[in-house]
Formats: structure tokens, C-alpha cells, sequence
């Protein structure tokens, strides 16, 4: 029988053998991939556990929150405040990051997660998931950590030291990467644990298959326009190939089947959604940070996403993302 790794062995090699994070990022790791858990089981519930429907509420975006978006909220947080690693916590469900209450330690780093991501896809059995990115809380000239506010938080993507996301579909995934590769889990129900299922992580160079909501063509830009049309025309256009297409509107199951078998993810900007539809902090970043370590790219259209520096917590973006040479494709109609 093949040797089980599981989440919590894979951290500590990370940690010991080849001191890429140290106890408290390893802490904060695992601790997210409980509450990652504990909404697995609470998604898998589904109307048995009135976990369907609206909540009645509008989150910082003005859209409506569905009971499973607030409940993931607070799993989240009620998981992450106590463990003494971070300084502060910003969702895309909550206005204001949130710092951690002053009677508990504060530690060196700054969480940010979408709890809850694709949630419009819960109440018809369509996979959703959870995304987080980790950054350093910034010192002060004197040596200390500063004051975890929003402005904190806005630093370009390449800097941050940890990413992943978990997807609750046919199984519960938990995908990250540290910076040295991207690695994927597979909750196992019998024991309750994360196995290493999907090592070293690659994104195939090469794709014949892109992912995009059509139903929004007519307010595209030229580049993003061209390109689609020369997938459409297939064979007998000038890519000389069919494509094939997929659309969940899950960003999490959207991007694992790009990690796992190639492809091109798009939310473009158009005429309508000037700065994009996608959330630079909490989707953007991460998954780009992610791509990246898995070998594909990730771009707005003109610039690498990790290297856009926000200007505020809850901005938008364009992404484009996936197999390395049909981004750089996309990135060059963009220049021309
Ligand atoms: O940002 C939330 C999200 O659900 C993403 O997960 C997904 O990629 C996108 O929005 C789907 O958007 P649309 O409903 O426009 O297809």
C-alpha cells in the first residue's frame, strides 16, 4: 500500500527539513484547513441543515449573502483569532479588516479569504469553496509590527508567503502552495484527515480548452474578443485546433481543473465591469500566487497580476490566467 501523507506530515517537512515556514504559518495552515472542514460539512449538509437560501443581508459589494456565506464567515473567523499568529483578518464578506481582539497574543501575519467563493452556485448542488491568502503584517522603522489597517494589507501579490483554496465538490480539496510548488489534498471522510493526492502540481504549457462567461461577449474588449473567436473557429481558423469549453462560475472548481488538466481561465474587463468582476485581494492574488507556482500565468491583460499594487481592500480586477502560452497569447493581442 502507498505510504499516506497527510496535510499536517507535508507541513512539518516544510517546516523542518526545509525551513520554508516556521510553526506559526504552519499553525495557521492547518487551522484553516479545519475550518476548510468544518464548511465542507456544513455545505455537504445543504437543506437538511437549513444551510441553503438568502440571509437577508448585503455584504460590502452590495450583493446578497447567502446563510452559508455569513455561517463560513464565522467559522473562519472564530478559528483564526485565538492561535496568536495573526495581526489581522480581512474577508470579502466584512467591510474592515478585522484586528485581533487585544486579549489575545498578536502574531506576524495578515489573513485575507473569500469564505465562500462561487456561493450563488450552493442552492443547486454546483461546487463552491473557500480561497486564502497569507501576507506579513509590516513593521515599523522602530522594529514592531504596525497597526494591522487596511493599509496593511495592500501589498502586490508576489509578497505573499502562502495561498490556497479548498474546493467542496464530489470531494473536498484543499490545494496550496507555500512557494515551492502547488500541492493538493483530498479530505478523507473515514478519518477526517488531508491526504496528499496531488503532488507537484504542473499546469500543462498548452490548452484546447478556455473557460469564460459568454454570455457577456458583446461588452469585451478587441483582445479578449479575438481570442475567443479564434477558439470558436477551430479547425478551421488560424489556431488550426478545436477548442472546448467549460464554464462553472466557481472560481475554485474553475481553476482546479485548470491545475489539473490545463487551460485558459478568463474574467476580463468589459464594457460594462470596467475594473473586472473578480476580487484582487481575495481571488486574484491568491490564485494567481498559485498558477504561478504550478507553472502557468496569470495577467489582467497588461500587467502580472502579482505585481498590481492595490490601492484598496475590496478592488476588482481582470484576470486571465491558466497555460502558460495561452496567456502570453492573450497578453499579446492585448499589446498589439
Ligand atoms: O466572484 C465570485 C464568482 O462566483 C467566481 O467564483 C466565479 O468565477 C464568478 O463569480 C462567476 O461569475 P458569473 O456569475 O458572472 O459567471
Amino acid at each position: 500500500m502507498l505510504k499516506r501523507i497527510t496535510l499536517t506530515q507535508f507541513l512539518v517537512s516544510r517546516q523542518r527539513d526545509k525551513s520554508l515556514i516556521n510553526a506559526d504559518l504552519r499553525l495557521l495552515i492547518e487551522t484553516i484547513a479545519r475550518a476548510c472542514k468544518g464548511i465542507s460539512t456544513r455545505v455537504t449538509k445543504g437543506a437538511l441543515a437549513d444551510g441553503l437560501g438568502s440571509a437577508a443581508t448585503k455584504n460590502v459589494h452590495g450583493e446578497a449573502q447567502k446563510t452559508l456565506d455569513v455561517l463560513s464567515n464565522e467559522i473562519l473567523l472564530e478559528a483564526n483569532e485565538w492561535g496568536g499568529n495573526l495581526a489581522a483578518l480581512a474577508s470579502e464578506e466584512m467591510e474592515d479588516p478585522r484586528p485581533i481582539p487585544t486579549h489575545y497574543p498578536r502574531g506576524e501575519y495578515l489573513l485575507l479569504f473569500d469564505p465562500l467563493d462561487g456561493s450563488s452556485n450552493i442552492d443547486v448542488n454546483i461546487s463552491v469553496g473557500t480561497i486564502f491568502s497569507v501576507l506579513r503584517c509590516p513593521k515599523t522603522d522602530a522594529g514592531a509590527y504596525c497597526d494591522p489597517s487596511e493599509q496593511a494589507f495592500l501589498q502586490p501579490g508576489r509578497q505573499q508567503v502562502a495561498a490556497g483554496f479548498a474546493v467542496y465538490g464530489p470531494t473536498t480539496l484543499f490545494v496550496i502552495t507555500v512557494g515551492d510548488g502547488v500541492y493538493g489534498f483530498t479530505l478523507d471522510r473515514e478519518t477526517y484527515s488531508y491526504v496528499l493526492t496531488h503532488p507537484d502540481i504542473k499546469i500543462p504549457e498548452d490548452t484546447q480548452e478556455f473557460a469564460i462567461n459568454m454570455s457577456n461577449a458583446r461588452r469585451w474588449e478587441p483582445p479578449v474578443k479575438r481570442y475567443i473567436d479564434e477558439c470558436l473557429a477551430g479547425s478551421d481558423g488560424p489556431r488550426g485546433k478545436d477548442f472546448n469549453m467549460r464554464w462553472v462560475a466557481s472560481m475554485v472548481a474553475d481553476v482546479f481543473r485548470v491545475l489539473s488538466r490545463g487551460g485558459i481561465f478568463m474574467y476580463p474587463r468589459d464594457s460594462k465591469l470596467k475594473d473586472g468582476r473578480l476580487r484582487l485581494m481575495y481571488e486574484a492574488n491568491p490564485m494567481s500566487f498559485i498558477v504561478e507556482q504550478a507553472g502557468g500565468a496569470a495577467t489582467d491583460g497588461t500587467t502580472r497580476i502579482l505585481d498590481l499594487q492595490p490601492s484598496a481592500l475590496h478592488q476588482r480586477c481582470a484576470v486571465i490566467l491558466g497555460s502558460k502560452n495561452e496567456v502570453e497569447r492573450v497578453t499579446s493581442y492585448h499589446r498589439k
